[in-house]
């Protein structure tokens, strides 16, 4: 399946909320978020089926809006658009990525995250909307050095 779908960046907006709205992330913030650190994930037949985005803080980096749709998933899309975002994050300059999650965490330890102490976030991912509100304060704050 995924040799023949696409791995882009800049994936459209509106085709990323709905996507992160099937798989119960947040969207309200997804206008403030540039694209050009956002892959995606295309079928052949064009259309989105996964996504992964990157909020930039200087060498710090929230990783965000990891989904792949619901019917493709088990099949290794979502390790490929992790590491293509960290790929992305490294060519950035960022050096420690931050991320929040409640449903995924195991599939984030078995990639190299560590659970974190939320105190201890970096101020500009504390001040994100995703950490401060989005996301409920029972979600695993997660961290890993690049
Ligand atoms: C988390 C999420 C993105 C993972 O996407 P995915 O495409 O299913 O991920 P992968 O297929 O790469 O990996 C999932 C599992 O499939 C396995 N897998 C990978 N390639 C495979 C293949 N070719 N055949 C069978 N299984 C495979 C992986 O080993 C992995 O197993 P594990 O979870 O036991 O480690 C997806 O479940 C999702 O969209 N969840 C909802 C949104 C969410 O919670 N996002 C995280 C917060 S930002």
């Amino acid at each position: 399946m995924t040799e023949k779908g696409i791995f882009f960046a800049g994936p459209d907006h509106h085709a990323v909320e709905g996507l992160l709205s099937a798989a119960g992330l947040p969207v309200e913030d997804i206008h403030l978020c540039s694209m050009d650190h956002f892959i995606g994930y295309r079928t052949p037949s064009g259309t989105l089926s996964g996504v992964a985005g990157l909020q930039l803080f200087g060498t710090v980096g929230l990783v965000r809006s990891l989904a792949v749709a619901s019917t493709l998933r088990q099949q290794g899309i979502g390790q490929q658009l992790l590491k293509q975002i960290e790929q992305h994050a490294v060519a950035q300059g960022v050096r420690q990525l931050y991320l929040l999650t409640t449903t995924a965490k195991p599939f984030f330890l078995r990639h190299g995250y560590q659970e974190a102490d939320r105190a201890q976030a970096p101020l500009p991912i504390g001040q994100t909307p995703e950490f401060s509100g989005l996301c409920p304060a029972t979600a695993s704050f997660m961290h890993k050095s690049l």
